[in-house]
């Protein structure tokens, strides 16, 4: 399902349920709900008419409203956890700030009831407007991951290649200074060391994880999307005892067709972040607080 334009989700209230009590088109963040006749009605007002973000429903207090379209289906609505089930502030604080990049896994494989878990996690991400544009590709087990990593190798030297010299002197008038240095002086010598590393053995692109993930999203979905999908899944496997890292790295699949192709990526699909995931082989004993590069309230 992707993302269109012109389909409106179809909010619709059970009458014998229905209180007329008016939550629903007081939440409607573009206003689609006004109560008639003592029900809920959608009309044609507001920006974008109903985007089927579903809180209509989430806020209905018999449970009367459902949602449907744009990707949406009634029983993805499901009961809330209740709060004593939810992290508090103090416990997901202490996971953020317990949290590391991890670079080195145990031999220890990820079972898939966990790969699972993570994505159900995933799946809860915020996007700029419903349905999900974010699609993730799942290298499950070392030998896919080893794959993975040969294939991005293969990338990484093409993206090298093509973020030549004489290329970056040609594009720089459209990238700008700081584009052009970013390309000369960062992005084409890491493609290069990712190579050589590769040549020696080494894989210093998902460090011999048992799992990586590629985030993905269709044309019209946000890339912002992808990577607040990324955070997620990073999250989501700490909470789960394992470690993971974010692999920027992986935007050198964006103009590889040849990787695009064998992976089954759609043509106008944008490449996100990578994460590889695995059980930590490292154990930290202390946490970083970092600062912000500036906080100022205006
Ligand atoms: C957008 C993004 C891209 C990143 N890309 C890579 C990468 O390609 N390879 C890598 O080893 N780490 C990568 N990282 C991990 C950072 O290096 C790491 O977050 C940083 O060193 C801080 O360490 P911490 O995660 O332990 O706090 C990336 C992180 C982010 C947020």
């Amino acid at each position: 399902m992707g993302m269109t334009f012109d389909e409106r989700g179809r909010p619709s209230a059970d009458a014998a349920l229905c209180t007329g009590c008016g939550a629903c088109a007081r939440i409607c963040p573009d206003g689609v709900l006004a109560i008639e006749d003592g029900l809920p009605r959608a009309g044609t007002g507001g920006f974008m008419g109903c985007i089927a973000c579903g809180h209509c429903a989430c806020v209905c207090p018999t449970g009367a409203m459902r949602v449907e379209g744009r990707g949406m289906r009634a029983d993805d609505v499901v009961g809330i956890p209740p709060a004593d089930a939810r992290a508090t502030a103090d416990a997901l604080e202490a996971l953020l700030l317990a949290r590391r990049s991890v670079r080195q896994f145990t031999d220890r494989e990820v079972d898939r009831a966990t790969v699972d878990r993570i994505l159900a996690m995933v799946s809860t991400a915020p996007m700029g407007i419903p349905p999900h544009e974010v699609s993730v590709l799942v290298f499950h087990g070392r030998d896919k991951v080893r794959a993975f990593a040969a294939d991005a190798a293969v990338s990484f030297e093409r993206a090298a290649k093509f973020f030549n010299p004489v290329t970056l002197t040609l594009m720089r008038p459209f990238l700008g200074k700081s584009g052009h240095a970013l390309l000369r002086d960062f992005v084409r010598p890491l493609m290069q060391a990712l190579v050589s590393e590769h040549a020696r053995g080494r894989d210093a692109f998902t460090y011999g994880a048992p799992l990586a993930m590629l985030f993905h999203t269709s044309a019209v979905g946000d890339p912002t999307d992808c990577h607040i999908a990324a955070t997620y899944a990073m999250l989501a496997a700490e909470s789960l005892g394992l470690g993971s890292c974010l692999l920027g790295t992986a935007q050198a699949f964006e103009r590889d067709k040849t990787f695009r192709a064998k992976y089954g990526i759609p043509p106008g699909n944008k490449i996100g972040l990578a994460l590889t995931i695995g059980h930590p082989a490292v154990h930290f004993t202390r946490a970083v607080r970092r600062r912000l590069a500036s906080v100022r309230f205006a």
